[in-house]
């Protein structure tokens, strides 16, 4: 049996791993640089959106530019804080404030408390779900190398491992996860503004026992809490213990929340630069605040999906060529949803991968029911260079590739623009966002402009997007059913319903 392995030494190096390295020694990208911004700027491109033939209920331009004053007075509403924006007596739009109110001590804080605790661990597992999950996975998936934790440290630029929990309740993938956890220092940060949502308390439950079962006393030192201020479970449990603790704004929902504490300590445990995440929010927040509708890409993206809805779209496809990516269309999945699902409204947020996915319901995409958005986020310049090599007896055909000079990244990017033309042309109206690099700038912009979407999208619907009662409703059915006190009444009635209804059950 042969006992040869696989060397790399012909293919460029990773430039990713290079990256995380430069993180690591402090090497900062020049996100001041007005050249380096510009070349940064986060682009919508809307020339597949108009009249798609075949479309039942096509888009036009001048159906986008009939909504131009509604969309602006909602815009000028929300800059004003005015509308239905509240959570209680709470006007939820701390979010539009955030890129200026991060200061310089707060960011450097967290970057300290982050290397104290980072040089006492090997692994760092964040606790949470929703908008206390899936902001950090995304940044940290999009920013890193996609398999960070296969990789040494010092690949890593000095980060830990990061691993996530707490965001399903399934023991299998609870239990492997801790497997990789084994013979390990680890840390834990656990996320949650209420400090009551289920998924999140068991996790920390039991990882908070692993560590006092590991350290005793001393374990406190390895845990972050990340909740409110004043109020809540989390924070009560903080006092008492003395555990190292952020804080999630009253007035930042949590699916609003990457810019916060939920999402700055995360980014900056995996060698993040925080700094640079809020430069870029705050570039697209000075850029939306325009209220030139044709030059305001929230704006627009807010009207065009608003328009798609009232076209009778119900399903927005949000692809992407790069896996890296696909956790940030994963993050649009909970902020458009569960902003715009209220009162039998809101487009169907569905992330996808291509090519992958055209292998699969592209099909459906190209000649399925014409009831779909599709939105690219398609990554301009990827961090690798992968060489297709030439076949002497090219059986597959494709020399003309590397013949012409094409390498991966060539065909990749065609994997966006061959479906825009090809879905449009068979009734699916689309747009471009496209990132020009992975780097926390392009992030940053790209968040504040969705998060400035999806308010007036909201709005624009006619109901308040900073809400969630549908969740809460989920989750006290699963309180009723577990048996927690309170919910006794909300048990009595579910387990009347539930024994009325005619049990079809097919074993
Ligand atoms: O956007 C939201 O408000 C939700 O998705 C919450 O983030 C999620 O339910 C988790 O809540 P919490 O942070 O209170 O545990």
């Amino acid at each position: 049996m042969s006992t040869r392995t696989v060397d790399l030494a012909s293919f460029h190096p990773n430039k990713t791993v290079a990256l995380q390295q430069q993180r690591g020694a402090g090497q900062a990208l020049p996100y001041t640089d007005a050249a380096w911004i510009d070349e940064h700027r986060i682009g919508l491109d809307l020339t597949y959106l108009f009249e798609a033939p075949g479309d039942p209920h096509p888009m036009r331009h001048s159906d986008l530019e009939a909504m131009a004053p509604e969309v602006l007075a909602v815009h000028r509403e929300l800059k004003q804080e005015q509308g239905d924006v509240k959570d209680g007596e709470v006007t939820m739009l701390g979010w539009q404030s955030l890129p200026q109110r991060l200061t310089d001590e707060h960011l450097d804080r967290i970057r300290q408390a982050v290397s104290q605790l980072s040089a006492r661990i090997d692994a760092y597992v964040s606790l949470g779900i929703g908008g206390s999950y899936l902001g950090i996975d995304a940044t940290v998936q999009a920013l890193s190398h996609l398999h960070f934790n296969g990789l040494a440290r010092e690949e890593r630029g000095g980060a830990p491992e990061i691993y996530f929990l707490g965001q399903n309740m399934d023991p299998d993938f609870f239990r492997d996860t801790l497997d990789m956890l084994r013979g390990k220092r680890v840390g834990i940060n656990v996320i949650s503004k209420s400090g009551t949502t289920t998924e999140t308390a068991i996790a920390f439950r039991i990882l908070r026992r692993l560590l006092e079962q590991t350290h005793g006393d001393e374990a406190q030192r390895m845990i972050f809490v990340t909740t409110d201020a004043v109020k809540g479970a989390l924070r009560g449990l903080c006092d008492k213990r003395g555990y190292q603790s952020f804080v999630v704004p009253d007035d930042v929902g949590g699916r609003f929340s990457v810019l916060t504490d939920v999402g700055l300590v995360g980014v900056a445990m995996a060698g993040i630069d925080i700094g640079e995440l809020a430069a870029g929010f705050l570039a697209m927040k000075r850029r939306t605040d325009s209220d030139d509708f044709w030059s305001n890409p929230a704006l627009l993206h807010a009207a065009v999906r608003t328009l798609a809805w009232r076209r009778g779209k119900k399903v927005e496809v949000v692809a992407t060529n790069s896996a890296a990516l696909y956790q940030v269309a994963r993050w649009m999945e909970q902020l458009f949803p569960e902003s715009e699902g209220h009162g039998g409204q809101g487009l169907w947020v569905s992330p996808s991968m291509y090519s992958e996915k055209l292998h699969a319901n592209g099909q459906m995409v190209q000649q399925g029911e014409r009831n779909l958005l599709e939105t690219f986020l398609r990554l301009e310049r990827f961090n690798s260079e992968v060489e297709i090599p030439t076949d002497p007896q090219n059986l597959d055909g494709l020399n003309f590739l590397p013949e012409a000079g094409r390498d991966l990244g060539f065909i990749n990017r065609l994997a966006i623009d061959g479906p825009a033309y090809a879905h449009h042309s068979g009734g699916v109206p689309n747009l471009t966002i496209s990132v020009p690099a992975r780097n926390a700038f392009c992030l940053g912009q790209l968040y504040f402009m969705m998060e400035r979407s999806v308010a007036v999208s909201g709005r624009l619907l006619g109901h308040n997007p900073f809400i969630q009662p549908g969740v809460v409703d989920y989750k006290n059915a699963i309180f009723a059913l577990a048996g927690k006190s309170g919910h006794e009444e909300r048990r009595a009635r579910m387990e009347q319903e539930m024994g009325q209804r005619q049990r079809v059950v097919i074993r």
